[in-house]
């Protein structure tokens, strides 16, 4: 579970870095460009698969230990204080990786699923070479039939532009944050990333067996601020951008 667990982490670091390119002020070039990468690179794919298998893997892992840690305890203590030793994250993580589970199969029917294969439009957009203005327009319908990505060069009187085509998924985060319900269930799911990653990034260490009190002060300072605070917190800026934008 710990070594699933810390490869999961590691994939967040890298989804949210990636997804900072929705807050680029052109029109979703940058971040429909990143995500015909993410989406068509050899090594990139490689490392998809082993991402979904890591899902998979840790959640069936998960529910087993849960159901195991019940089976050794079928009597439950007559006196229980779980605050004496542990902290709620630790005693709820099958209950929040349930919530995250939960949330990564809607999250990957609204976008993931809908890129790969539902029916994302097209857009054009056109670079000016000389001052790097990005002017953009819907692309049309029968584009639909063409690659992900489509590249060219055009000079016209106003001076020499690169004509991109590109599948508009901006366009479907940027629409499907316009609605409060799909707002608070990212918010309340963050809420779920950052209790699970507090207790989880910590202990995948113990998993290890890398348990020093000279080492332990930094495991924790990066379990608390880069993965129950950072990451947690730069997602949820996410639908809240496009909700009040
Ligand atoms: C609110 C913030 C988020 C946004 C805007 C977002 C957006 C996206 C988009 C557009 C895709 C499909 C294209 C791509 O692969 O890049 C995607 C894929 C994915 N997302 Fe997110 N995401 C967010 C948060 C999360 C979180 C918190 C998790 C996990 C707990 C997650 C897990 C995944 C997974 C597993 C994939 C599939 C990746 C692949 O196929 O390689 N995302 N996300």
């Amino acid at each position: 579970m710990g070594l699933t667990g810390l490869f999961l982490c590691t994939f967040l670091v890298v989804h949210m870095i990636g997804n900072l390119q929705l807050f680029k002020n052109d029109q979703g070039l940058a971040f429909n460009l990143y995500a015909v990468l993410m989406t068509t690179n050899p090594f990139i794919k490689t490392v998809s698969y082993l991402l979904y298998l890591s899902i998979i893997g840790h959640a069936v892992q998960g529910i087993y230990l849960v159901f195991k840690n019940k089976q050794s305890r079928p009597v439950q203590y007559a006196v229980y204080d779980g605050k004496a030793s542990s902290t709620w994250a630790s005693r709820n993580m099958g209950l929040l990786g349930t919530i995250l589970l939960v949330f990564v199969a809607v999250h990957l029917s609204d976008f993931w699923f809908e890129y790969k294969f539902g029916h994302v439009p097209y857009a054009t957009y056109a670079t000016n070479l000389e001052n790097g203005d990005v002017k953009f327009m819907p692309a049309p319908p029968d584009y639909k039939q063409f690659n992900k990505l489509e590249e060219t060069t055009m000079s016209t009187p106003e001076g020499q532009f690169k004509i991109t085509i590109v599948k508009n998924l901006y366009l479907e985060v940027s629409e499907g944050f316009k609605s409060p319900w799909l707002v608070i269930f990212y918010l309340l799911s963050m809420c779920a990333v950052s209790f699970h990653l507090y207790h989880g990034f910590q202990s995948a260490f113990k998993s290890f067996g890398i348990n020093h009190p000279k080492i332990n002060g930094i495991v924790n300072f990066i379990g608390t601020w880069i993965f129950a605070i950072g990451i947690p917190a730069g997602f949820a800026a996410m639908p809240l951008y496009f909700f009040f934008k």
